[in-house]
């Protein structure tokens, strides 16, 4: 059974096991006691599938208010305040922005920048609000390891990585000239409500992911990117001809394909093989997503055997090169390529 063929008890009781536990227990105990409530699945059952994801139901009930108390009072407020959170589920999508997730792209954009010789024109792919196109504002502090900082300095608390395994780490921070997006709904850094959304989407006990998102937000605001609204497959190719010449350009994304259908991420991926691929002009393709997701390319993600489930699989130009933390909390460097194309 596939994940959209799952039921929805089975969807909550999977998301608390494999993504919230040990990681948000408010999350964990929410999700764990939506999979036996009748009644609550009865409501999520009138949306349509898509809609009934864990992230997206629980950030709307967030959003709409809901006491970060026990099941019995979460449970009270979702029956009480139904058709409001039922708005938000069907009007925003999950568009979580975590700039941490730029600790784990560092290493391949500074190497990219370096190898290539040129600075990066970076080019992100179901952008948000686009907090992940500035990796040259951010300072890192990867353990073990260096703790590298733009030599301005950043408002940004530094964004913690474990590290394991040959990871390439910098020393220093590549230049970024041009930094553009993609995404279906961008989001905009200077409106409330757009924020309100982001804010709802951070799970509940990171407070330190909360106070990242306030402050990579005043980044975003002080130097908006260009954020194109569409479909990525129709705007990629039109946006990397936008890009200026001098630089190569880095085309990246982070926990955007499961949102495409299958047939949508293999027309991704075929495009990015073939941009690689021309040496007309130098462009790399970063892809960060879960293990599930990404098929048709060689060493396609596949969880080794007894590997935690939850983990993102970093590809450049579709080779597997790390398994990450999915928001960018720890990277491990892959000592082969595992030649499990799916
Ligand atoms: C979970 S968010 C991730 C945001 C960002 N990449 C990050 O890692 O912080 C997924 C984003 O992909 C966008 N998205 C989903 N499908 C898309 C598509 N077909 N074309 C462009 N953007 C898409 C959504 O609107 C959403 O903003």
């Amino acid at each position: 059974m596939t994940e959209t063929e799952a039921t929805t008890a089975e969807r909550y009781r999977r998301f608390a096991a494999i993504e919230a536990r040990g990681y948000s227990p408010l999350y964990d105990e929410w999700c764990t006691g939506i999979a036996d409530d009748d009644d609550l699945l009865a409501r999520l059952d009138t949306l349509a599938p898509e809609r009934r994801q864990p992230v997206l139901f629980l950030g709307a009930a967030r959003f709409v208010g809901v006491p970060l108390g026990d099941y019995s009072a979460f449970r009270s407020f979702v029956l009480a305040r139904w058709a409001s959170i039922r708005d938000v589920v069907e009007t925003r999508t999950t568009q979580t922005n975590e700039a941490g997730r730029c600790a784990v792209l560092l290493p391949l954009l500074a190497a990219i920048s370096a190898d290539e010789g040129r600075p990066l024109a970076l080019i992100e792919v179901g952008a948000s609000a686009g907090l992940c196109l500035y990796p040259d504002r951010y300072a890192y502090a990867y353990t073990p390891g260096p703790t590298v900082r733009p030599r301005t300095g950043s408002p940004v608390p530094p964004l913690e990585c474990a590290v394991s395994g040959d990871v390439p780490l910098p020393s220093r921070l590549p230049e970024v000239t041009w930094r553009a997006g993609i995404d279906l709904n961008p989001l905009d850094a200077r409106n409330e409500d757009d924020v309100r959304w982001l804010e709802a989407l951070v799970w509940p006990e990171h407070a330190f992911r909360a106070e990242r998102l306030r402050t990579a937000l005043d980044v975003v605001r002080a130097d908006p990117p260009l954020l194109v609204r569409g479909d990525l497959n129709e705007h990629i190719e039109p946006l990397v001809e936008r890009a200026p010449r001098d630089a190569v350009v880095v085309v990246f994304h982070s926990a955007v394909l499961p949102y495409l259908g299958r047939t949508g991420r293999d027309r991704f991926a075929r495009t990015m093989l073939r941009l690689a691929a021309d040496r007309t002009r130098p462009l790399h393709w970063l892809s960060h997503e879960g293990h599930r997701t990404l098929t048709g390319v060689p060493g396609a993600m596949q969880p080794a055997p007894g590997e935690q489930d939850g983990l993102f699989v970093l590809q450049h130009n579709g080779r597997s090169v790390a398994r990450t933390g999915p928001h960018g909390q720890s990277i491990a460097w892959l000592q082969e390529v595992p030649d499990r194309s799916g």
